[in-house]
């Protein structure tokens, strides 16, 4: 999985964001994407995923050749709040054609690895905000995401919390992963395999 920007500029309305960027991701990795407040980590997420079109330059992101579609976790993630964690988690590869036996296994072994197997037949709802961001990593791991791209996954919780859900982040990549977090928080990219800079409309590795 490689995730490669060549030559990119993108602008919002009277300000350029990103002024030929050339960067490559590759997996497995888990990687911070830092910037204050406004420099853009969230449009680059949007250029990665396709969701926004470059004005110059070209966006891959490829696994043997094939475009990816990527998993998101956002700083609260949706699930089906009267499901179990186990139907949450079981989702995504439900929908990108898994056998259900074979996703369910995969589903309660991703809940244990998340930390979260004594929880897997609780309703969602029933969660609180950090166990909900690990069912959402959950079923990014069932899935097989091969990119998982989550913007301020750990913005509205508490310390430990926030490790939890950093150490779950960090176990898609024992699966090939290549997450992207964007963050503006500082402890999260200490605990990330790198970090890379949103700086002057360009992208520096750290
Ligand atoms: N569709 C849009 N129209 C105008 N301005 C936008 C649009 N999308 C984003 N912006 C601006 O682009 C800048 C970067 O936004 P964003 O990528 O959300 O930053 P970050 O995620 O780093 O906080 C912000 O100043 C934001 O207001
Ligand atoms: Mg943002």
């Amino acid at each position: 999985m490689r995730v490669e920007l060549v030559d990119v500029s993108y602008s919002v309305p009277g300000r350029a964001l990103f002024t030929a960027v050339t960067h490559t991701f590759a997996a497995p990795a888990t990687i911070a994407l830092m910037g204050p407040s406004g420099s853009g980590k969230s449009t680059l997420l949007g250029l990665i995923s396709r969701q926004l079109a470059p004005d110059q330059g070209t966006v891959r992101a490829e696994h043997d050749g094939s475009q990816v579609a990527p998993a998101w976790i956002f700083q609260s993630t949706p699930l089906l709040v009267h499901r179990t964690a186990l139907d949450n988690a079981m989702t995504a590869a439900l929908m990108t054609g898994h056998d259900p036996i074979v996703s369910r296994r995969r589903a309660a072994e991703a809940l244990e690895r998340v930390g979260l197997g004594g929880l897997a037949s609780t309703h969602a709802s029933r969660l609180s905000g950090g166990e909900r961001q690990r069912v959402a990593v959950a079923r990014a791991i069932t899935a097989r995401s091969r990119l998982v791209l989550a913007d301020e996954p750990t913005a509205s919780l508490d310390p430990v919390s926030r490790e939890r859900v950093v150490d779950a982040l960090r176990s898609a990549r024992e699966f090939g992963a290549l997450t992207l977090v964007a963050t503006h928080d500082a402890w999260v990219a200490d605990n990330c395999d790198a970090r890379v800079m949103i700086e002057d409309g360009t992208l520096v590795g750290y």
